[in-house]
């Protein structure tokens, strides 16, 4: 069966939103508008997997929606809103819980990352977080999700979980006139130079909201004094850049702020060796600390000027959850069909 094509994808309301957020998922969101319609959420259900303080979740929802509209989501042509406002993504999840293997789950490496050594200790909605993702994304028979490197085995969760709803229930599918399969398959959209950026103090650690070092990451409310100094103090080797891609796979901090460049640009990292290749790392950081002022030092005081204005913020998600649940409750009572339940 045909789906109609719709983009769906979320972030986590839990602070720190940086240059790998931004570069990995938020810009692709900003281009997929051209092309199709779409949904994007401030993830607040996932966020309190691990602790939250609640003022500081308040506050982080309000910046990741500023950080939507400052990137240039237009939330009138499609919808952002969060999670928690749309009480369906829990009620499939729990449907998912049932559809969901134990062993699929033991498998996750984000679970094992996060939870770490003391495991025993760490939530149930922790553990489960992957079919809540699944719930998000399915909710809205989405079929198409942008996400950085980092939510690919997520993602095929995501699949395995469709594709075991649409088998269970393959009968009773059938009989409700939603011909063979009532979920799509959601696609994954991870392409580009910087589907995974990597710390700027350490060219094998992944970027991350939770790393203790602030001068690991570019913050997307970083003024042009902190970029600068962030870029200038971002680990490097002692070779000037390479000259081809595959000296520069091999040396994973020119890799990075090379694909950093490239993906800040527009461009691809062979164009940015073709300029840059041979240079010291000096002259490239400057142009590299140019070109990141340039980029988001507007999305920065934007989105300080829109966190000035919570009304305003959470008006926008009234009215993107408001959209969001009617297409949400409409796949919720065919799944509550599909399922068993009895339902006024
Ligand atoms: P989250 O909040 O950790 O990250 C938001 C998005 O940013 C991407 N990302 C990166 N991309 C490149 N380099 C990095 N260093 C980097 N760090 C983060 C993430 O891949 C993500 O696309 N589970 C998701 C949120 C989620 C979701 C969903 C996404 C919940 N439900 C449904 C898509 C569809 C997460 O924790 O993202």
């Amino acid at each position: 069966m045909a789906f109609k094509p719709l983009v769906f994808s979320g972030v986590q309301p839990t602070g720190n939103l940086h240059l790998g957020n931004y570069l990995g998922a938020i810009v692709k969101f900003v281009e997929l508008q051209n092309s199709h319609d779409c949904i994007y959420c401030v993830v607040d259900m996932h966020a309190i997997t691990v602790w939250q303080e609640p003022t500081e979740l308040t506050r982080n929802i309000r910046e990741v929606t500023a950080a939507f509209l400052a990137c240039g989501i237009d939330p009138k042509k499609h919808i952002i809103f969060n999670q928690s406002q749309v009480a369906e993504h829990a009620e499939l999840a729990w449907v998912f819980n049932c559809v969901a293997r134990l062993g699929w789950l033991n498998r996750m490496t984000q679970f094992k990352e996060k939870a770490g050594k003391d495991r025993e200790n760490a939530s149930v909605g922790l553990y489960a977080y992957p079919n809540l993702m699944a719930a998000d994304i399915l909710v809205y028979r989405a079929t198409h999700v942008p996400v950085g490197e980092d939510q690919k085995q997520h993602l095929e969760l995501s699949r395995d979980i469709a594709q075991k709803f649409n088998n269970d229930y393959a009968k009773s599918i059938q009989e409700r006139g939603f011909g063979d399969a009532f979920f799509p398959q959601p696609e994954p959209l991870i392409q580009g130079p910087a589907t995974r950026v990597m710390s700027l103090r350490d060219g094998t650690k992944k970027m991350s909201k939770s790393d203790a070092s602030d001068y690991s990451r570019i913050n997307l409310t970083d003024d042009a004094d902190a970029i600068a100094r962030k870029v200038r103090k971002a680990k490097t080797d002692p070779h000037p850049l390479p000259v081809d891609e595959k000296e520069l796979a091999a040396r994973p901090e020119a890799d990075n702020l090379v694909g950093i460049y490239a993906a800040l640009n527009g461009s691809t990292k062979a164009d940015v060796l073709g300029e840059f290749g041979g240079s010291q790392f000096s002259a490239f950081k400057n142009a590299l600390v140019d070109l990141s002022v340039a980029k988001l030092g507007p999305i920065g005081a934007e989105m300080k000027r829109l966190v000035q204005d919570p009304a305003h913020i959470d008006a926008v998600l009234a009215d993107g959850s408001a959209r969001a649940k009617l297409l949400a409750a409409e796949t919720m009572n065919a799944v509550k069909d599909i399922v068993g339940f009895v339902r006024r």
